[in-house]
């Protein structure tokens, strides 16, 4: 340590050193004077060195404010201290805790290269280290560097990307929303500037950059990244995990937590842009019916606006929409309609009252004088106007309007589609002046180069600022006012999907991945999409199943039907033009298979619901990637083509054309095939092994140790939530297991506030099945019943088995794979009691 100038803010904030580095030579920043103890953290004046940046208007004197906000966050931050500047308007609570209970330190050394780390307590580990001399922080360039302590980086988002570990070999990411179908390495239709890396101790932490601005980062080999945007302020939260789980609790724990779902949402969807009139959806539904095959969310896309302008319905083609919409309700399907964030204003004057109101108050998004509306031109007939969803205004005349919408189409859920936002032309009329924020001096690497590319002018004007800055929080800012109208308008528990998303979105809105191609590479892609989403904090997540863009065909459609059966959130969707691709579109065996799928999935309903709990009430993701549970196995970290619901629902889809196998990876732990109960061979483990997929079937395993609850499937979930309750006890080599079910009407508002839940929690071990009851509070459930229970990885034929201490006799079936199962019925509001002897 000889000659290094060291702070060390350790636990009990003692500074070690304070020092008089010279300033000779120097580039970047470097501290001035002595840090300062503030009330959280710690305040340190930077001042700048040596030449200024190509970008121009270079600070001078900045400050760094540290903040130990709880043990495992730390929040720093870097900022003009002189001028305001733009911060994203999150709100994120702002605790403090002592540094002696932080389970990080921050070290400052003041030597040459002026570095800044924070190291994990428990391993010495250094999560961040950043050089202050090669900081920059110009008016439009502001640029940081760190060392990351592995390779293992996932995150970052809107984009595509071949695998979901980052490849670190200098790829750079740009974030800017836009309208944009997934295309490799290119800025999507969201900003998520959050990245989650695995430590070589197989320790986790996550990182949150959290600014609106474009941007990009580079991921290097060293292995480090580099953080440059263009406007805002340097602004960085740390969680310090230590697992994926921990971290995603503690990210979302500050940014909010996911909203809990409509339990109809977690059926199967069906959608399409490009049904010509009512009869075709009629027809649609109809086959889903004759077939069987599971059904609850009917969507309508623009076809069912007069001429693509919100908040009108075409009474020709779509004559009678209102009526069957009712009729939809009464057959307990739901339906979702699209809106689009633009607002013609070239109908004829007074007529299309949306426009009128808006204009009348003001509430577009302007051009750069402040006053005058910015005009594109989108899907509406003439010229467009965006209403700026920043001002609290316009979202309560779209609450209003939407909620109005809903006395003429009585609607379940709201879709809101090109919210990046979308423009056809390049920058509103007449054109971007040639300015430095239409043109700032530095370009991230986003899709043509451009700030205004398909987009407004950057320097239009919002409520809070410019464009320039709010440009990818205009998805963002459209979900609350939405969430609240649907809410408004059904009075119950809303359901909003959105195509762009920023950070936080997840309290307020599902996403899909946006336009996909009918490719069977887009299919393997769909997975590193869902799991990033679920990393973001967004778990209700799916890809259009079956493919956008392009005619889909037999095979790809049904695997893709497979694997959509257990996205999170399951939506075909499908382009204008191209033919038909839902599930009854194909005939018999197709249709066939795909309801064998699909009621895989409505049976499982009560795990996955489970799992949305608690994603809602702990931060937990639904859909997670294979290294979240096997952190310590490497091979884990690399794997994209299988995942997990939760903890014990292995999915290992075929992606590839003509295959009748999978090689699945099967991590050290117990696993059971889902079909047969047989147990996956030791020696099996910490192994590909190619399992038999035939066409009609997508792999699944259970993870011992794990107990699932269950529902006989149904058409539709209206139905399925009243029959019968299953379990699926698969043990651990100890013998052991436990889970847990969530349970409520699953359409109220704030049920888990307000305590009007079920709540059971299972255990198995020596034999013996329990319930602990932890919430009773949930009616429904009186006339709900058990009538299976299913043990995986029973050792021998039980001599009896005793259901609350009474001997059940006829109704019990042993296997010689270990598989028992048991038929009963027993009260679900009652505490269940096996004992296997
Ligand atoms: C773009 C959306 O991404 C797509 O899903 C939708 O079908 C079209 N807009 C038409 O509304």
């Amino acid at each position: 340590m000889k000659g290094k100038k060291m702070l060390h803010f350790l636990a009990l904030a003692v500074l070690v050193h304070v020092c008089t580095a010279s300033s000779d030579g120097r580039y970047g920043y470097s501290l001035t004077g002595q840090p300062e103890k503030t009330a959280k953290g710690w305040r340190l004046s930077l001042s700048r060195h040596g030449p200024a940046s190509r970008y121009g208007n270079d600070l001078f004197y900045i400050e760094m404010h540290v903040e130990y906000q709880t043990e495992d966050r730390l929040r720093f931050k870097i900022f003009d201290p002189n001028n305001i500047r733009f911060e994203v308007p999150l709100k994120i609570e702002s605790p403090s805790v002592t540094a002696a209970d932080t389970n990080y330190d921050i070290e400052f050394v003041n030597d040459e290269s002026t570095r800044f780390k924070i190291i994990r307590k428990a391993t010495g580990t250094v999560l961040w280290e950043t050089s202050l001399a090669n900081l920059v922080f110009s008016d439009q360039y502001l640029q940081i560097a760190t060392n990351v302590p592995s390779t293992s980086v996932y995150g970052f988002g809107e984009h595509q990307h071949p695998s979901f570990k980052h490849n670190m070999n200098d790829v750079t990411y740009g974030m800017y929303s836009r309208d944009q179908s997934p295309k490799m390495y290119a800025n999507l239709y969201g900003v998520h500037p959050f990245y989650m890396c695995i430590e070589s101790d197989s320790n986790a932490h996550g990182v949150l950059f959290l600014n609106s601005n474009a941007q990009d980062v580079t991921l290097s080999p060293e292995p480090s990244l580099t953080f440059r945007t263009i406007g805002g302020i340097l602004d960085f939260y740390v969680f310090l995990g230590p697992t994926p789980e921990n971290v995603i609790q503690q990210y979302t724990e500050a940014i909010g937590r996911p909203h809990l779902p409509p339990y109809w949402s977690l059926g199967y969807q069906l959608s399409r842009w490009g049904y010509p009139s009512i009869d075709v959806v009629k027809q649609t539904v109809k086959r889903m019916e004759q077939y069987g095959i599971p059904h609850d969310v009917q969507y309508a896309d623009i076809d069912y606006m007069d001429n693509n302008l919100d908040f009108t319905y075409d009474k020709d083609n779509y004559a009678g929409l209102p009526e069957y919409i009712q009729e939809l309700k009464k057959d307990g399907l739901h339906y979702i309609i699209i809106l689009d964030p633009f607002l013609s204003k070239d109908q004829s004057r007074g007529s299309y009252q949306p426009y009128e109101l808006g204009q009348q108050l003001g509430l577009w998004v302007n051009n750069s004088d402040g006053v005058t509306a910015a005009v594109g031109k989108a899907l509406p007939p003439g010229e467009s106007v965006y209403p700026d969803y920043l001002n609290p205004q316009t979202a309560d005349w779209w609450t209003y309007m939407c909620a109005e919408f809903h006395n003429v189409l009585p609607y379940d859920g709201i879709w809101i589609d090109m919210n990046e936002p979308s423009n056809f032309l390049n920058g509103q009329y007449p054109a971007c002046a040639h300015n430095n924020l239409n043109y700032p001096p530095y370009i991230p690497r986003i899709s043509d180069s451009s700030l205004f590319h398909s987009t407004l002018c950057p320097d239009s004007s919002t409520y809070l600022g410019r464009h320039y800055d709010t440009h990818s929080l205009f998805g963002w800012a459209e979900a609350p006012p939405t969430f609240r109208a649907v809410q408004q308008a059904t009075g119950k528990r809303p359901f909003v999907l959105s195509r762009s998303t920023f950070v936080g979105n997840g309290k307020y809105a599902a996403h899909w991945l946006g336009d996909n191609h009918a490719l069977w590479e887009d299919m393997h892609l769909s997975i590193i999409g869902i799991l990033e989403f679920n990393l973001f904090g967004i778990p209700q997540v799916g890809a259009d199943i079956c493919g956008f863009h392009f005619d889909t065909d037999f095979e790809l459609c049904l695997r893709w039907t497979q694997l959509g059966a257990f996205y999170p959130l399951a939506r075909n969707h499908n382009a204008l033009g191209q033919k038909e691709q839902d599930p009854g579109a194909f005939g018999i065996e197709f249709a066939t298979i795909a309801r064998t799928a699909l009621q895989i999935r409505y049976s499982l309903l009560p795990y996955l619901y489970t799992l949305f709990f608690e994603a809602h009430a702990f931060g937990n993701t639904v859909a997670r990637g294979l290294m979240h549970e096997f952190t310590d196995d490497p091979e884990t970290h690399g794997i994209d083509t299988a995942f997990l619901w939760g903890s014990a629902l292995m999915i290992a889809p075929v992606l590839q054309e003509g295959a009748r196998s999978v090689d699945v990876y099967f991590p050290d732990a117990t696993w059971f095939d889902y079909y047969t109960g047989d147990k996956v061979p030791a020696s099996s483990h910490n192994k590909y092994i190619s399992v038999h997929a035939p066409l009609e079937k997508i792999p699944l395993f259970i993870r011992g140790g794990y107990i699932l609850p269950t529902q006989t499937p149904a058409t539709r979930t209206a139905k399925s939530r009243l029959n019968p309750f299953g379990l699926i006890v698969a043990l651990n080599e100890q013998g052991e297991a436990s889970g847990s079910l969530f349970w409520d009407d699953g359409e109220s508002v704030d049920t888990v506030t307000s305590g009007n839940y079920f709540l059971a929690k299972y255990t198995y071990r020596e034999g013996h099945l329990k319930t602990r009851i932890v919430n009773n509070n949930y009616r429904g459930v009186d006339s709900l019943v058990y009538d299976t229970v299913q043990i995986l990885g029973v050792t021998s034929r039980p001599k009896a088995v005793l259901l609350n201490g009474k001997a059940i006799r006829n109704d019990i079936h042993y296997q010689e794979n270990g598989k028992l199962t048991i038929h009963i019925s027993a009260p679900l509001a009652e505490d269940l009691d096996i004992t296997i002897q």
